[in-house]
């Protein structure tokens, strides 16, 4: 089974795909870290032909062999990636190695464009949205800073360029479970997700 979770940055997007994927012993893949990847390997000035991305078993994101993991959330790769992801030669490589990981397993994978483009037969796709204000506090809150304004400042612009961009825009499929988070505590958004799979999968309460 395949299940797609997009949404804005920051809209709960990640723990709700880990804790689906945990739930139901699938595979995770967080998108968001390859496009990440990319923007550091040619920050790093390493050309495009010349990056190899692999994503392990095991979740660690190796850049030309180097495991780059827990490097790739910084304010300059937010908006390192968002630049990059605009590219349509950075995005058919993406897209073509989300579909290999894909293939033939059982995976929850979020981002931008997975029930959209990427995996668009998926049989459960969900789109998770939030109130800008509200995704702010929560980066807010996971970065430990404390000064809101400039992380919205950022955001609004990800966002705009994120919706507006030619290929491959944000936006819900016409077959996505839309929740909106603003107002919905994590677990709640969780159960609530997890009830849908277990609707759609039409096994009622038996795991999927
Ligand atoms: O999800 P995350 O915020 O880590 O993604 C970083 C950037 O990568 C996003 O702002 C977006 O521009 C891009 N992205 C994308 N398509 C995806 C996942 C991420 O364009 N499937």
């Amino acid at each position: 089974m395949h299940i797609a979770i997009d949404g804005p940055a920051a809209s709960g997007k990640s723990s709700v795909a880990k804790a689906l994927a945990d739930h139901f012993g699938f595979l995770y893949l967080e998108t968001g870290r390859m496009y990440r990847a990319v923007a550091l390997g040619l920050s790093r000035g390493i050309p495009l032909d010349q990056l190899r991305l692999e994503v392990t078993e095991a979740g660690r994101f190796l850049l030309n062999g180097e495991d780059v993991t827990d490097e790739l959330h910084t304010p300059a790769l937010d908006r390192g990636s968002s630049e990059v992801a605009t590219r349509r030669d950075v995005r058919e490589r993406m897209v073509s190695l989300q579909r290999e990981i894909a293939e033939d397993r059982d995976v929850v994978m979020e981002g931008r464009d997975i029930g959209t483009v990427v995996l668009p037969n998926a049989e459960v796709k969900i789109f998770l949205d939030a109130a800008p204000e509200v995704r702010a506090e929560r980066r807010a809150r996971q970065r430990h800073q404390r000064d809101i304004e400039p992380i919205l400042e950022d955001l609004r612009r990800r966002d705009r360029r994120d919706r507006t961009r030619a290929i491959s825009p944000l936006n819900p499929a016409s077959d996505a479970h839309i929740i909106d988070t603003s107002e919905k505590a994590l677990t709640e958004v969780i159960l609530a997700a997890i009830a849908w799979v277990k609707e759609r999968s039409g096994k009622g309460d038996t795991p999927v």
